[in-house]
């Protein structure tokens, strides 16, 4: 069942020379882990903010077509209505803490109190969560003391406590060292388990390669092509004629395929590359 559809949707930002986003015609499923990938300035982060409405409700601007996230018309519904389904996360952790608390479980409580949650449910909430993303240790530690990594975590713990059906990131790790980064996708690969709709925008491809149910490449602003992860990730000369760089391993077993050292299907994950080895080395 779709939970986001793009109708034929284009956007463009007042005063801007031309559409940021140009006929999207695209359904996300419930549950889906959706990946997006896409050159620089290509219209990814615009894509992100449009499902959680600050397209146009925060940026002015002109949109065509419609776009529908679990039921509502963006266009036509509020931020706070489309803000009860959707949570957004973006690059920098630090920017998304509120402050408003001085340690991990009061950050994590504000958003619940401006809803005027009752106490008891708040408290059960906030303990749940801090379990969920693995910081029982940093819960009393002030947010802006943490890492990159852990500052990110905080960010997502504090979207997810509102119980959002869709969780959309917008490059998550893209400030994060790769122990941060890991630390963040590790997250996001078990939120995935618990069935919410994952949709991410991601330069590391190797990530989306694990986890990732589709990805779509989003290029000069239009969708280039939507399929299965494999699909779409071991397609070396889509990915190049969209500038995206395919990952190691893919291009790894091209290399011995060209050589004649390998008869078997392209490699996308270290997993297949393994594999590939063992036979190469059996001969
Ligand atoms: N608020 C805004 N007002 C006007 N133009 C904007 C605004 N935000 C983005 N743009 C323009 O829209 C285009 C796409 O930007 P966007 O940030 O969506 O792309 P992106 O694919 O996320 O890029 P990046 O690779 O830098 O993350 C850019 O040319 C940018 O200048
Ligand atoms: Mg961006």
């Amino acid at each position: 069942m779709a939970i986001v559809e793009f109708k034929n949707f284009s956007w463009n930002y007042s005063g801007y020379r031309s559409k940021v986003l140009r006929n999207i015609n695209l359904s996300i499923n419930k549950g889906e882990f959706f990946g997006i990938i896409g050159g620089v300035g290509s219209g990814r982060t615009t894509f992100c903010s449009a499902i959680m409405g600050l397209v146009p409700h925060l940026y002015p601007g002109n949109i065509d077509g419609e776009l529908i996230v679990d039921g509502l018309n963006t266009e036509k519904s509020s931020m706070s209505d489309l803000s009860t389904r959707v949570g957004l996360i973006m690059q920098s952790p630090d920017t998304q803490l509120t402050g408003a608390g001085m340690n991990v479980e009061e950050e994590l409580s504000f958003g619940l109190e401006n809803l005027g949650t009752p106490r008891k449910e708040m408290i059960k909430r906030v303990k749940k969560m801090i379990k969920l993303i693995g910081l029982e240790s940093f819960k009393y530690r002030n947010p802006f003391e943490l890492s990159g990594g852990q500052q990110q975590k905080v960010a997502i713990a504090s979207v997810l406590i509102m119980q959002p059906e869709i969780l959309v990131l917008d490059e998550p790790t893209a400030q994060l060292d790769p122990l941060g980064t890991t630390l963040v996708f590790n997250l996001i690969k078990k939120l995935a388990r618990k069935g919410i709709t994952i949709i991410l925008n991601t330069q590391k491809i190797d990530y989306l390669a694990e986890f990732a149910d589709r990805v779509a490449i989003l290029n000069d602003n239009e969708i280039r092509k939507v399929g299965k992860t494999r699909e779409v990730l071991t397609d070396i000369n889509l990915l190049k004629k969209n500038r995206i760089i395919s990952s190691d391993f893919t291009q790894l077993s091209n290399e011995l395929i060209n050589r004649k050292l390998y008869k078997g299907a392209l490699c996308m994950t270290l997993n297949d590359a393994k594999e590939m080895i063992s036979k190469v080395k059996r001969g």
